[in-house]
């Protein structure tokens, strides 16, 4: 399948566990890349080990809560490719795992200025080109977290909350552009940032929060994140022409149970 032949697509976190996974299929389907991170080594191991060739690929180092750095990852694709079909808007932290009246303001610039503001200024950046060209699609990773409430995690869940709203107002600005947004809406998928969250919410008993984890899933296990990168190059594709302002879960029936 080439739904992606000479497409352009642009994926933030992109040398993470679902990043990674969005960026094999994208290429695999024909894709030009820009891949960003702000682990610049962990993009270029990812380079060689997905064998993409120079042409087709452009690496920027960037840490999305700093504007300048997001102007410079969509100009440099605008510069390298002339268009940008596709925005995975994936970058995110799981900040501190603590009671809310623990949290420090440091915790939650640390939060915000990642999830909201890196994710909001991303569109703002992207939008206009896509407007332009009176074509694209953006997919926000959100998550079940953006849906539900879950104790210690007030930042998280709340960034992703407001991950929500931003992909509502986006999605009606820039509807008359033949520009849709969507949100995925992951559950517990197996990648770095859920070993991360079973260490911060069981210190020292990291097993027995997987486990319970697990149990709490109707399909009584982790999805991968293969199964996450599946929706996203879905709602990047054409085949999802008409999908708009949309959330698709992907948490084996967490959220709807
Ligand atoms: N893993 C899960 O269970 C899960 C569930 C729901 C939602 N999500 C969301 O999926 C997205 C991807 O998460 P993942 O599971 O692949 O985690 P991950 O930690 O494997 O990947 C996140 C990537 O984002 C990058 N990143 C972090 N801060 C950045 C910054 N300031 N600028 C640029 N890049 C930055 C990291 O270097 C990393 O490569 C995140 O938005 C996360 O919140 C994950």
């Amino acid at each position: 399948m080439s739904r992606f032949m000479d497409k352009v697509i642009i994926i933030t976190g992109a040398a993470g566990g679902i990043g990674k996974e969005v960026a094999r299929r994208l290429a695999s389907e024909g894709a030009k890349l820009t891949l960003v991170d702000v682990n610049e080594e962990a993009i270029e191991n990812m380079v060689s080990e997905l064998q993409l060739q120079e042409d087709n690929v452009l690496v920027v180092k960037a840490d999305v809560s700093k504007e300048q750095d997001v102007k410079n990852y969509v100009e440099k694709t605008v510069e390298k490719f002339g268009q940008i079909d596709g925005f995975a808007n994936n970058a995110g932290v799981e900040g501190p795992a603590k009671p809310l009246e623990e949290l420090t303001e440091k915790d939650f610039d640390f939060v915000y200025n990642i999830n909201v503001k890196g994710a909001l200024f991303g569109i703002k950046y992207v939008l206009p080109v896509m407007k332009k060209q009176k074509r694209g699609s953006i997919v926000n990773t959100s998550s079940v977290a953006g849906l539900i409430g879950s104790p210690g995690m007030v930042l998280y869940n709340s960034s992703k909350h407001a991950l929500m709203g931003i992909n509502k107002v986006a999605a009606i600005e820039a509807a008359d552009y033949n520009v849709r947004v969507n949100t995925v809406n992951p559950g517990v998928i197996n990648t770095r940032m859920m070993r991360q969250i079973e260490a911060n919410v069981a210190p020292g008993s990291a097993e027995a929060a997987r486990a319970a984890y697990n149990e709490a899933v109707p399909m009584k296990r982790y999805g991968e994140p293969q199964e996450v990168a599946n929706v996203i190059v879905f709602l990047l594709s054409d085949e999802a022409s008409y999908v708009s302002s949309s959330s698709y879960t992907v948490d084996g029936g967490l959220f709807n149970m």
